[in-house]
């Protein structure tokens, strides 16, 4: 008898933010395996702020996610079957799944699908701390921002997939971390549990006078390295904090994907301050891959780091996590358990 599969297909295009009506749930009979392929039962499936992107047809790095399709998404699961020399049943691996509980491979593809060791790295961490948003972390950090031994590195949605990544690793470079995030829980575990020497708990500070206020207190030094990742007032409040030459990783404007404005209020600082502010896309370096997944496998391996999941149960309620994740609603990695 085939198996059947399951999976949530974009049908429509949000306006502002996503809703239930955007997805669909649907079965569908998992192919025949041909030669070369291999058949995976996915574990995990990730959730990310890049999808949201993805949802809209406008211009972007990337292609639009195909309406009536199954959504993109990193998967992290087992091989159940396999008609491919270099993968075996009950091999783990990580992929690009997308949101369905099965998918079929080709296992000669490059890049479509990896084995991982989980010996000391749970399977679910390499969709957060050793996967995309730790090395998008490590790549911000390293390539864009190099930081220097004694230098000041604030990131703002500081307890997220890639924050916490982004943590221990500039600790690791001898620099003071500072965290901004949402709520006294977050930034209690930013700061316990994450290594960070202080967090800021941007909802307390509503205004830019006191969120600014907040950052000379936690910065005495001023800032050197900024990784942002939410745009709006809190990118105001740290670009006045930044000192001379100070080094901006974009990394992502969460505040804006769902439409919203963001403008900048003091574009001037850029100039005044000399600061390099450059975006950046972690697919786009793949050459970096190597080295920062070792680091980031011996930082989760020897307990260096130990990022927190949000984990929502079973493919249908992955809208409602993904809407969450654009909120704040996760505290740490957002993912979905599919078995
Ligand atoms: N450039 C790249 O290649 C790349 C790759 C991966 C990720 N990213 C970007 O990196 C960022 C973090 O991604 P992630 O996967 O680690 O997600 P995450 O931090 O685990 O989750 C998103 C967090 O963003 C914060 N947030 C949401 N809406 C906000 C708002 N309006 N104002 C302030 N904060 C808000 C929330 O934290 P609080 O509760 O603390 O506010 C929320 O928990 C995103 O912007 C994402 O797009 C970029």
């Amino acid at each position: 008898m085939s198996l059947v599969n399951q999976q949530i297909q974009l049908v429509s295009r949000p306006m502002g933010e996503p809703t239930h009506d955007n997805f669909k749930l649907v079965e569908v009979p998992v192919p025949e395996l041909q030669d070369g392929q291999v058949l995976v039962k996915h574990l995990w499936l990730s959730l990310d702020p890049y999808m949201r992107g993805r949802m809209n047809d406008g211009k972007s790095y990337a292609q639009p996610q195909p309406l009536d399709e199954v959504m993109i998404g990193g998967t992290a699961g087992e091989v159940v079957a396999s008609k491919h020399p270099d993968y075996a049943p009950g091999d783990p691996v990580v992929g690009m799944g997308g949101w369905q509980l099965y998918s079929v491979v080709d296992g000669g593809q490059r890049g479509m699908m990896r084995k991982v060791d989980t010996t000391h790295v749970p399977l679910s961490h390499y969709l957060g701390a050793v996967g995309m948003p730790g090395v998008t972390a490590w790549v911000g950090l390293n390539h864009i921002i190099a930081p220097k031994a004694g230098e000041t590195m604030v990131i703002s949605a500081a307890t997220g997939a890639v924050g916490s990544a982004f943590g221990a690793l500039a600790k690791a470079r001898g620099c003071r971390a500072v965290g901004i995030a949402g709520g006294p829980e977050k930034c209690a575990y930013a700061v316990n549990e994450l290594g960070f020497d202080a967090c800021i708990d941007y909802k307390a500070h509503p205004d830019l006078k006191s969120l600014s206020k907040a950052l000379k207190d936690a910065c005495p030094d001023g800032v050197d390295g900024y990784f942002e990742n939410v745009g709006g007032m809190i990118m105001d409040a740290v670009m006045l904090r930044m000192n001379a030459f100070g080094r901006i990783a974009v990394c992502g404007m969460i505040a804006g994907y769902n439409g919203q404005p963001l403008p900048m209020a003091n574009p001037a600082l850029i100039l005044v301050s000399r600061l390099k502010v450059q975006g950046f896309i972690v697919s786009e370096h793949m050459e970096l891959w190597p080295a920062a997944l070792k680091e980031l496998g011996t930082l989760v391996g020897t307990g260096k780091l130990r990022p927190r999941e949000s984990i929502a149960e079973g493919l249908a309620a992955a809208p409602e996590a993904f809407f969450g994740l654009l909120k704040g609603r996760n505290f740490g990695k957002q993912l979905v358990k599919l078995a």
